[in-house]
Protein backbone atom coordinates (compact mmCIF):
# COMPACT_ATOMS: atom_id res chain seq x y z
CA UNK A 1 0.00 0.00 0.00
CA UNK A 2 3.10 2.69 -0.75
CA UNK A 3 0.86 4.89 -2.78
CA UNK A 4 -2.03 4.87 0.15
CA UNK A 5 -3.69 2.26 -2.49
CA UNK A 6 -4.48 -1.30 -1.77
CA UNK A 7 -3.44 -3.55 -4.64
CA UNK A 8 -6.30 -6.25 -5.62
CA UNK A 9 -4.73 -8.80 -7.74
CA UNK A 10 -7.34 -9.80 -9.72
CA UNK A 11 -7.21 -13.17 -11.61
CA UNK A 12 -10.06 -15.27 -13.99
CA UNK A 13 -13.15 -13.68 -15.65
CA UNK A 14 -14.38 -11.51 -12.23
CA UNK A 15 -17.12 -9.89 -13.28
CA UNK A 16 -16.55 -5.77 -13.77
CA UNK A 17 -20.13 -4.94 -11.79
CA UNK A 18 -18.15 -6.43 -8.77
CA UNK A 19 -15.17 -4.84 -9.77
CA UNK A 20 -16.44 -1.47 -9.96
CA UNK A 21 -17.27 -1.11 -6.39
CA UNK A 22 -13.43 -1.07 -5.59
CA UNK A 23 -13.43 2.79 -5.96
CA UNK A 24 -10.09 3.49 -8.26
CA UNK A 25 -9.04 6.27 -5.74
CA UNK A 26 -8.73 3.85 -2.90
CA UNK A 27 -7.89 0.55 -4.97
CA UNK A 28 -5.52 -0.15 -7.79
CA UNK A 29 -7.07 -3.34 -9.51
CA UNK A 30 -5.40 -6.02 -11.37
CA UNK A 31 -1.95 -4.07 -10.33
CA UNK A 32 0.92 -6.16 -12.30
CA UNK A 33 2.38 -6.34 -8.70
CA UNK A 34 4.18 -8.99 -6.94
CA UNK A 35 3.18 -7.72 -3.66
CA UNK A 36 -0.88 -7.26 -3.98
CA UNK A 37 -2.90 -6.85 -0.43
CA UNK A 38 -5.77 -9.21 -1.56
CA UNK A 39 -6.47 -11.54 -4.12
CA UNK A 40 -9.95 -12.21 -6.32
CA UNK A 41 -9.88 -15.57 -8.47
CA UNK A 42 -12.47 -18.16 -9.54
CA UNK A 43 -10.46 -21.63 -10.21
CA UNK A 44 -7.89 -20.47 -10.76
CA UNK A 45 -5.05 -22.95 -9.35
CA UNK A 46 -3.11 -21.23 -6.75
CA UNK A 47 -2.31 -24.38 -4.79
CA UNK A 48 1.36 -23.55 -5.31
CA UNK A 49 1.17 -19.79 -4.55
CA UNK A 50 3.78 -18.04 -2.67
CA UNK A 51 2.06 -16.53 0.03
CA UNK A 52 3.74 -12.84 -0.10
CA UNK A 53 3.78 -10.85 3.33
CA UNK A 54 1.74 -8.02 1.84
CA UNK A 55 -1.29 -10.32 1.08
CA UNK A 56 -4.32 -9.85 3.48
CA UNK A 57 -6.74 -11.39 2.20
CA UNK A 58 -8.22 -14.16 -0.75
CA UNK A 59 -11.90 -13.38 -2.02
CA UNK A 60 -12.93 -16.49 -4.09
CA UNK A 61 -16.26 -15.61 -6.48
CA UNK A 62 -18.05 -18.77 -6.08
CA UNK A 63 -18.11 -21.81 -3.65
CA UNK A 64 -15.80 -23.95 -3.99
CA UNK A 65 -12.31 -23.35 -2.69
CA UNK A 66 -10.40 -26.34 -3.54
CA UNK A 67 -8.22 -24.53 -5.77
CA UNK A 68 -6.98 -22.05 -2.95
CA UNK A 69 -3.94 -23.54 -0.07
CA UNK A 70 -6.48 -22.37 2.35
CA UNK A 71 -4.35 -24.81 4.76
CA UNK A 72 -1.04 -22.72 4.45
CA UNK A 73 -3.57 -19.36 4.54
CA UNK A 74 -4.70 -19.89 7.61
CA UNK A 75 -1.20 -21.10 9.11
CA UNK A 76 -0.19 -17.11 7.91
CA UNK A 77 -3.05 -15.81 9.73
CA UNK A 78 -5.18 -14.82 6.14
CA UNK A 79 -8.82 -15.12 5.36
CA UNK A 80 -10.28 -16.79 2.97
CA UNK A 81 -13.48 -15.38 1.20
CA UNK A 82 -16.35 -17.03 -0.24
CA UNK A 83 -19.91 -16.50 -1.80
CA UNK A 84 -22.23 -19.18 -0.48
CA UNK A 85 -25.49 -18.85 -2.34
CA UNK A 86 -24.36 -16.23 -4.88
CA UNK A 87 -24.29 -18.87 -7.91
CA UNK A 88 -27.04 -21.04 -6.65
CA UNK A 89 -29.30 -20.21 -8.99
CA UNK A 90 -27.23 -20.82 -11.55
CA UNK A 91 -25.90 -24.24 -10.30
CA UNK A 92 -29.64 -25.26 -9.71
CA UNK A 93 -30.98 -24.21 -13.28
CA UNK A 94 -28.15 -26.80 -15.01
CA UNK A 95 -28.94 -29.23 -12.45
CA UNK A 96 -32.32 -29.13 -13.70
CA UNK A 97 -31.35 -29.16 -17.58
CA UNK A 98 -29.46 -32.53 -16.46
CA UNK A 99 -32.07 -34.18 -15.15
CA UNK A 100 -34.20 -33.13 -18.29
CA UNK A 101 -31.74 -34.10 -20.50
CA UNK A 102 -30.91 -37.59 -19.08
CA UNK A 103 -34.58 -38.78 -18.61
CA UNK A 104 -35.30 -37.71 -21.66
CA UNK A 105 -32.23 -38.85 -23.43
CA UNK A 106 -32.20 -35.77 -25.34
CA UNK A 107 -28.32 -35.87 -26.54
CA UNK A 108 -28.38 -38.78 -27.69
CA UNK A 109 -31.95 -38.30 -29.65
CA UNK A 110 -30.25 -34.73 -31.02
CA UNK A 111 -27.14 -36.75 -31.98
CA UNK A 112 -29.30 -39.44 -33.75
CA UNK A 113 -31.33 -36.62 -35.67
CA UNK A 114 -28.43 -34.35 -36.82
CA UNK A 115 -26.61 -37.75 -38.30
CA UNK A 116 -30.24 -38.09 -40.32
CA UNK A 117 -29.86 -37.35 -44.24
CA UNK A 118 -32.28 -38.44 -47.27
CA UNK A 119 -35.51 -37.95 -48.61
CA UNK A 120 -37.93 -36.17 -46.52
CA UNK A 121 -39.65 -39.60 -46.35
CA UNK A 122 -36.47 -41.02 -45.46
CA UNK A 123 -35.80 -38.72 -42.71
CA UNK A 124 -39.81 -39.69 -41.66
CA UNK A 125 -39.26 -43.07 -41.14
CA UNK A 126 -36.01 -42.19 -39.34
CA UNK A 127 -38.37 -40.31 -37.30
CA UNK A 128 -40.20 -42.84 -36.26
CA UNK A 129 -37.31 -45.11 -35.28
CA UNK A 130 -35.79 -42.64 -33.31
CA UNK A 131 -38.89 -41.94 -31.17
CA UNK A 132 -39.40 -45.71 -30.23
CA UNK A 133 -35.47 -45.88 -29.40
CA UNK A 134 -35.20 -42.13 -27.61
CA UNK A 135 -38.49 -42.55 -25.29
CA UNK A 136 -37.28 -41.45 -21.92
CA UNK A 137 -39.56 -41.06 -18.47
CA UNK A 138 -40.72 -38.62 -16.84
CA UNK A 139 -39.93 -36.70 -13.41
CA UNK A 140 -43.14 -36.77 -11.06
CA UNK A 141 -42.68 -39.54 -8.92
CA UNK A 142 -38.86 -40.33 -9.42
CA UNK A 143 -36.69 -39.87 -6.80
CA UNK A 144 -33.89 -37.06 -6.63
CA UNK A 145 -31.16 -38.04 -4.44
CA UNK A 146 -29.26 -35.01 -3.13
CA UNK A 147 -25.27 -35.10 -1.49
CA UNK A 148 -25.13 -31.60 -0.08
CA UNK A 149 -27.64 -29.33 1.17
CA UNK A 150 -26.01 -26.25 1.38
CA UNK A 151 -27.43 -22.85 -0.69
CA UNK A 152 -26.89 -24.91 -3.88
CA UNK A 153 -28.55 -28.44 -2.59
CA UNK A 154 -31.26 -26.79 -1.42
CA UNK A 155 -32.08 -24.53 -4.03
CA UNK A 156 -32.43 -28.03 -6.47
CA UNK A 157 -34.29 -29.72 -3.35
CA UNK A 158 -36.94 -26.89 -3.88
CA UNK A 159 -37.33 -26.49 -7.51
CA UNK A 160 -37.28 -30.72 -7.71
CA UNK A 161 -40.10 -30.82 -4.98
CA UNK A 162 -42.26 -28.43 -7.56
CA UNK A 163 -41.49 -30.60 -10.86
CA UNK A 164 -43.14 -33.28 -8.39
CA UNK A 165 -40.15 -35.43 -7.58
CA UNK A 166 -39.50 -36.98 -4.31
CA UNK A 167 -36.65 -35.66 -2.90
CA UNK A 168 -34.08 -37.87 -0.05
CA UNK A 169 -31.13 -35.58 1.31
CA UNK A 170 -27.89 -35.72 3.30
CA UNK A 171 -25.32 -33.87 4.65
CA UNK A 172 -23.58 -34.39 7.71
CA UNK A 173 -22.39 -30.71 8.09
CA UNK A 174 -26.21 -29.54 8.04
CA UNK A 175 -26.53 -26.12 9.59
CA UNK A 176 -29.27 -25.92 12.07
CA UNK A 177 -29.48 -22.58 10.17
CA UNK A 178 -29.50 -24.51 6.73
CA UNK A 179 -32.28 -27.46 8.14
CA UNK A 180 -34.82 -24.68 8.90
CA UNK A 181 -34.56 -23.65 4.97
CA UNK A 182 -35.06 -26.56 3.95
CA UNK A 183 -37.97 -27.94 2.63
CA UNK A 184 -40.52 -30.12 5.26
CA UNK A 185 -41.11 -32.52 2.46
CA UNK A 186 -37.33 -33.62 2.06
CA UNK A 187 -36.75 -36.82 3.39
CA UNK A 188 -33.71 -37.33 5.53
CA UNK A 189 -31.23 -40.12 4.71
CA UNK A 190 -28.41 -41.12 7.30
CA UNK A 191 -25.91 -41.83 4.91
CA UNK A 192 -24.33 -41.62 1.40
CA UNK A 193 -25.14 -45.53 0.79
CA UNK A 194 -29.15 -44.92 1.72
CA UNK A 195 -29.23 -41.57 -1.35
CA UNK A 196 -27.66 -44.03 -3.84
CA UNK A 197 -29.50 -47.10 -2.75
CA UNK A 198 -33.26 -44.92 -2.69
CA UNK A 199 -32.40 -42.57 -5.77
CA UNK A 200 -33.23 -42.46 -9.51
CA UNK A 201 -31.40 -39.33 -9.80
CA UNK A 202 -28.37 -38.90 -7.15
CA UNK A 203 -26.85 -35.02 -7.44
CA UNK A 204 -23.96 -34.06 -5.79
CA UNK A 205 -23.25 -30.42 -4.03
CA UNK A 206 -20.23 -30.93 -1.80
CA UNK A 207 -16.83 -29.24 -1.93
CA UNK A 208 -14.28 -31.47 -2.52
CA UNK A 209 -12.17 -32.61 0.93
CA UNK A 210 -10.65 -35.80 1.55
CA UNK A 211 -13.81 -36.72 3.04
CA UNK A 212 -15.40 -36.32 -0.36
CA UNK A 213 -12.91 -37.23 -2.75
CA UNK A 214 -14.29 -40.50 -5.24
CA UNK A 215 -17.11 -40.58 -2.99
CA UNK A 216 -18.50 -42.45 -6.30
CA UNK A 217 -15.72 -45.42 -6.74
CA UNK A 218 -16.04 -49.06 -7.99
CA UNK A 219 -17.29 -50.09 -4.67
CA UNK A 220 -20.06 -47.51 -3.75
CA UNK A 221 -21.35 -47.15 -7.51
CA UNK A 222 -22.65 -50.74 -6.64
CA UNK A 223 -25.12 -49.29 -3.85
CA UNK A 224 -26.67 -47.03 -6.66
CA UNK A 225 -30.10 -48.19 -7.89
CA UNK A 226 -29.47 -50.26 -11.27
CA UNK A 227 -30.73 -47.57 -14.18
CA UNK A 228 -30.21 -44.35 -12.34
CA UNK A 229 -28.50 -41.31 -13.57
CA UNK A 230 -25.85 -39.19 -11.50
CA UNK A 231 -25.21 -35.55 -12.02
CA UNK A 232 -22.12 -33.64 -10.82
CA UNK A 233 -21.69 -29.48 -10.87
CA UNK A 234 -19.65 -30.14 -7.72
CA UNK A 235 -16.51 -30.79 -8.61
CA UNK A 236 -14.03 -33.33 -10.36
CA UNK A 237 -12.84 -35.74 -8.09
CA UNK A 238 -15.79 -36.59 -6.09
CA UNK A 239 -17.04 -38.83 -8.77
CA UNK A 240 -14.44 -41.70 -10.08
CA UNK A 241 -14.88 -41.12 -13.63
CA UNK A 242 -13.16 -44.96 -14.42
CA UNK A 243 -16.29 -46.24 -12.15
CA UNK A 244 -18.84 -44.06 -13.88
CA UNK A 245 -17.43 -45.08 -17.30
CA UNK A 246 -17.47 -48.80 -16.66
CA UNK A 247 -20.88 -48.41 -14.83
CA UNK A 248 -22.67 -46.78 -18.12
CA UNK A 249 -21.23 -49.57 -20.54
CA UNK A 250 -23.03 -52.19 -18.51
CA UNK A 251 -26.34 -50.44 -18.02
CA UNK A 252 -26.29 -50.27 -14.26
CA UNK A 253 -25.90 -46.32 -15.37
CA UNK A 254 -28.15 -44.64 -17.08
CA UNK A 255 -26.57 -41.25 -17.70
CA UNK A 256 -23.71 -39.16 -16.35
CA UNK A 257 -24.13 -35.60 -16.68
CA UNK A 258 -20.77 -33.36 -15.55
CA UNK A 259 -19.13 -30.19 -15.47
CA UNK A 260 -15.87 -31.87 -15.25
CA UNK A 261 -14.65 -33.59 -18.44
CA UNK A 262 -12.05 -35.93 -18.44
CA UNK A 263 -10.21 -37.90 -21.34
CA UNK A 264 -12.01 -41.04 -19.94
CA UNK A 265 -15.79 -39.20 -19.58
CA UNK A 266 -15.29 -37.52 -23.30
CA UNK A 267 -17.11 -39.43 -26.02
CA UNK A 268 -18.27 -42.10 -23.57
CA UNK A 269 -22.00 -43.13 -24.67
CA UNK A 270 -24.10 -41.61 -21.23
CA UNK A 271 -22.01 -39.23 -20.80
CA UNK A 272 -22.95 -35.12 -20.98
CA UNK A 273 -20.10 -33.64 -20.43
CA UNK A 274 -20.04 -29.19 -20.08
CA UNK A 275 -17.16 -27.20 -19.82
CA UNK A 276 -17.74 -26.31 -16.00
CA UNK A 277 -20.62 -24.02 -16.94
CA UNK A 278 -22.87 -24.57 -13.76
CA UNK A 279 -21.71 -20.88 -12.31
CA UNK A 280 -20.82 -19.27 -15.87
CA UNK A 281 -24.35 -17.32 -16.28
CA UNK A 282 -24.52 -12.99 -16.58
CA UNK A 283 -26.13 -13.03 -13.13
CA UNK A 284 -24.55 -15.21 -10.97
CA UNK A 285 -21.02 -14.20 -12.31
CA UNK A 286 -22.03 -10.55 -11.41
CA UNK A 287 -23.59 -11.83 -8.04
CA UNK A 288 -20.39 -13.54 -7.34
CA UNK A 289 -18.50 -10.35 -7.75
CA UNK A 290 -20.28 -8.14 -6.47
CA UNK A 291 -20.31 -10.19 -2.79
CA UNK A 292 -16.78 -11.39 -3.30
CA UNK A 293 -15.81 -7.22 -3.49
CA UNK A 294 -17.99 -6.08 -0.41
CA UNK A 295 -17.03 -8.76 1.83
CA UNK A 296 -12.84 -7.83 0.60
CA UNK A 297 -13.84 -4.27 1.26
CA UNK A 298 -15.31 -4.79 4.23
CA UNK A 299 -12.54 -6.76 5.77
CA UNK A 300 -9.79 -4.30 4.15
CA UNK A 301 -11.01 -1.34 5.63
CA UNK A 302 -13.01 -2.18 8.43
CA UNK A 303 -11.60 -5.37 9.41
CA UNK A 304 -15.24 -7.21 9.54
CA UNK A 305 -15.25 -10.73 8.48
CA UNK A 306 -18.47 -12.25 6.45
CA UNK A 307 -18.40 -15.68 4.87
CA UNK A 308 -14.84 -16.62 5.39
CA UNK A 309 -13.79 -20.56 5.04
CA UNK A 310 -11.38 -20.51 7.29
CA UNK A 311 -12.13 -17.53 10.20
CA UNK A 312 -14.91 -16.72 12.18
CA UNK A 313 -17.52 -14.22 11.48
CA UNK A 314 -16.67 -11.19 13.20
CA UNK A 315 -18.85 -7.86 12.58
CA UNK A 316 -18.27 -4.57 14.46
CA UNK A 317 -19.59 -1.46 13.66
CA UNK A 318 -17.64 1.75 13.94
CA UNK A 319 -17.57 2.96 17.73
CA UNK A 320 -14.53 5.52 16.76
CA UNK A 321 -12.39 6.07 13.85
CA UNK A 322 -9.46 3.92 15.89
CA UNK A 323 -9.43 0.34 14.95
CA UNK A 324 -6.87 -2.26 15.36
CA UNK A 325 -7.48 -6.32 14.18
CA UNK A 326 -5.38 -8.75 15.36
CA UNK A 327 -5.46 -12.61 14.32
CA UNK A 328 -3.48 -14.94 16.70
CA UNK A 329 -3.45 -18.89 17.49
CA UNK A 330 -6.59 -19.69 19.76
CA UNK A 331 -4.79 -20.64 22.99
CA UNK A 332 -4.56 -18.79 26.67
CA UNK A 333 -4.34 -15.11 27.15
CA UNK A 334 -3.86 -13.86 23.93
CA UNK A 335 -6.27 -11.35 24.57
CA UNK A 336 -4.96 -10.51 27.93
CA UNK A 337 -1.19 -9.86 26.68
CA UNK A 338 -3.24 -7.93 23.57
CA UNK A 339 -4.79 -5.66 25.35
CA UNK A 340 -1.39 -5.10 28.15
CA UNK A 341 0.44 -3.92 24.93
CA UNK A 342 -2.73 -1.56 23.90
CA UNK A 343 -2.98 -0.36 27.43
CA UNK A 344 1.07 -0.08 27.65
CA UNK A 345 0.72 2.31 24.35
CA UNK A 346 -1.53 4.55 26.37
CA UNK A 347 -4.64 3.18 24.32
CA UNK A 348 -8.10 3.13 26.11
CA UNK A 349 -10.35 0.57 24.78
CA UNK A 350 -13.60 1.67 23.23
CA UNK A 351 -15.34 -1.51 22.19
CA UNK A 352 -14.44 -4.89 21.43
CA UNK A 353 -14.82 -8.28 19.73
CA UNK A 354 -12.97 -11.77 19.79
CA UNK A 355 -14.10 -14.89 18.04
CA UNK A 356 -12.44 -18.01 17.22
CA UNK A 357 -12.72 -20.69 14.83
CA UNK A 358 -10.81 -24.25 15.03
CA UNK A 359 -6.87 -22.45 15.52
CA UNK A 360 -7.35 -19.27 14.82
CA UNK A 361 -8.85 -16.61 16.76
CA UNK A 362 -9.23 -12.84 15.47
CA UNK A 363 -9.88 -9.62 17.54
CA UNK A 364 -11.20 -6.32 16.23
CA UNK A 365 -10.49 -3.53 18.86
CA UNK A 366 -11.56 0.26 18.89
CA UNK A 367 -9.89 2.56 20.38
CA UNK A 368 -10.49 6.20 21.85
CA UNK A 369 -7.48 8.07 20.70
CA UNK A 370 -4.71 7.51 16.91
CA UNK A 371 -3.07 4.51 17.23
CA UNK A 372 0.14 5.04 16.61
CA UNK A 373 1.73 2.84 13.20
CA UNK A 374 4.13 1.08 16.07
CA UNK A 375 1.49 -0.60 17.24
CA UNK A 376 1.42 -3.32 14.90
CA UNK A 377 5.35 -4.49 15.69
CA UNK A 378 4.15 -4.23 19.36
CA UNK A 379 1.13 -6.72 18.91
CA UNK A 380 3.10 -8.54 16.22
CA UNK A 381 6.50 -9.42 18.44
CA UNK A 382 3.65 -11.06 21.12
CA UNK A 383 3.80 -14.92 20.60
CA UNK A 384 0.78 -16.11 18.86
CA UNK A 385 0.02 -12.95 17.11
CA UNK A 386 -0.08 -14.16 13.45
CA UNK A 387 -0.78 -10.45 12.07
CA UNK A 388 -1.84 -6.88 13.08
CA UNK A 389 -3.28 -4.17 10.99
CA UNK A 390 -4.81 -1.03 11.83
CA UNK A 391 -7.72 -0.64 9.67
C1 LIG B 1 -18.09 -22.49 -7.55
O1 LIG B 1 -17.32 -23.14 -6.85
O2 LIG B 1 -19.01 -21.83 -7.05
C2 LIG B 1 -17.89 -22.45 -9.05
O3 LIG B 1 -16.83 -23.29 -9.40
C3 LIG B 1 -17.73 -21.04 -9.48
C4 LIG B 1 -17.04 -20.79 -10.80
O4 LIG B 1 -17.39 -21.37 -11.81
O5 LIG B 1 -16.13 -19.96 -10.84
Amino acid sequence: MDDGKCKVLVYDNISETGLEHLSKDRYQVNADTGDPDAILLRSRNMQEMKINSSLKAVGRAGAGVNNIPVQRLSEAGIPVFNTPGANANAVKELVVAGLLLSCRNVIQAWQYTESLAGTPEEISAAVEIGKKKYAGSELPGRTLGIIGLGAIGRSVADTALQLGMRVIGHDPMLTVEGAWQLPTEVARASSVAEVLANADFITFHVPLTDDTRYMINEHTIRAIRPGASLLNFARAGIVEDSAVAKALSTGSLHAYTTDFPSPELIGTPGVIALPHLGASTVEAEENCARMVVEQIRDFLENGNIRNSVNFPAVMLPRGTSYRVVVTNANVPNMLGQISTAMAQGGLNIHDMINQSRNTLAYTVVDTDSPIAPDMVARLQAIDGVLHARIV
